[in-house]
């Protein structure tokens, strides 16, 4: 797009817009509603570990009657999308993960409780393995090597345990290749041919999600670190290729991951392929901001700030821990 050309001064004053309210206010040219949010939600098993995360003030482990409670307020609030985020007994943790495509699982527990509770309400879930891996990792682990495409089986079977529990929107976030193929193809043929998949296309290699493991309890299990499957910060080409090889085996959204310190791929992602867009606003973004803001550092203003960057970057929506307050502050 051209930048037009303005007259010199003093024909142009550009701060002839801005003088009052009104002036400015037409000539915003991109807003935040709570209809571009999505919200993610910890909900827990284990007796005792709900409550506020350390490393998230402000963030909560929910229980499924707490969960419950967070659909009826996003609702309340106009946020279309509430996004289920498991924290599993760590004694039931397992190499093989089982759990991960058990329908009792917590996080297909809070999915029914969800839609029984607000059905309207998108649920989204993650699909990766690492809520229920023994050692931390996305993927399946053998001899320290994560494997492929035995992972992309294990997060078939994972998947349909989130449909059938009445998923609107699934979110592989694990990074193997082939998974949307996987998933879309399976999702057919089991009949769930409106399941939608947010793909977490552009996920990068990020420090920014210590406070989110911390959340599921996968700090300090990690064995190792994920840079062999999530992309390179370094890397703005090989993030393209995974947004256009996602897009071309069936996804029909995609995130960048994480957000602030990526919006020039948020920006070249929804300029080349303009298909919706969206961003994670994650944990470490998250601390880093609502820590400021604690301490008086920083402004309340900074979550509205923040979210509006993402909208001018070209994103349709974020996923964001502020989801409810920013959602309160736009009522
Ligand atoms: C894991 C997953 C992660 C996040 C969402 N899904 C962490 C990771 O990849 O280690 C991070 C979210 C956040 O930091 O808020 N599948």
């Amino acid at each position: 797009m051209a930048t037009p050309i303005t007259p010199a001064f003093p024909a142009t004053r550009l701060r002839r817009l801005r003088r009052t309210a009104s002036l400015r206010a037409m000539v915003t040219e991109v807003n935040l509603t709570p209809a571009n949010l999505i919200w993610p939600v910890f909900v827990t098993e284990v007796e005792g570990a709900e409550g506020e995360i350390a490393s998230m003030p402000g963030v909560e482990r929910l229980t499924l009657d707490g969960v419950r409670r967070a659909a009826e307020r996003a609702a309340r609030l106009n946020i279309p999308a509430i996004c289920i985020f498991p924290h599993s007994d760590q004694a039931l943790r397992t190499e093989a993960c089982e759990r991960a495509w058990d329908p009792e699982n917590i996080g297909n527990r809070a999915i029914r409780a969800v839609k029984e509770t607000v059905p309207e309400l998108a649920v989204m879930t993650d699909i990766a393995l690492d809520p229920y891996n023994a050692n931390g990792h996305d993927g399946l682990v053998v001899d320290g090597e994560i494997l492929n495409d035995e992972t992309v089986e294990a997060l078939v079977k994972m998947a349909l345990a989130q449909a059938e529990a009445g998923a609107d929107i699934l979110g592989p976030s694990d990074m193997m290749d082939g998974r949307i193929a996987a998933l879309r193809g399976a999702l057919e043929d089991a009949g769930h041919k409106d399941v939608a998949i947010l793909s977490y296309a552009a996920k990068f290699a990020s420090a920014f999600y210590g406070p989110f493991r911390d959340a599921v309890g996968a700090s300090g299990r990690l064995v190792g670190d994920k840079k062999t499957y999530q992309v390179n910060p370094a890397n703005r080409a090989e993030a393209l290729r995974c947004v256009a090889r996602d897009l071309s085996e069936g996804a029909d959204m995609v995130m960048v991951k994480p957000g602030m310190p990526y919006l020039d791929i948020c920006r070249e992602v929804k300029d080349r392929f303009d298909a919706p867009t969206f961003a994670y606003q994650v944990s470490g973004e998250y601390a880093m901001l609502e820590g400021a803001i604690r301490n008086g550092w920083l402004s309340r203003d900074v979550m509205l700030e923040s979210l509006l960057s993402f909208r001018r970057a070209g994103c349709d929506g974020v996923l964001s821990y502020f989801a409810p307050a920013v959602a309160e502050i736009l009522a």
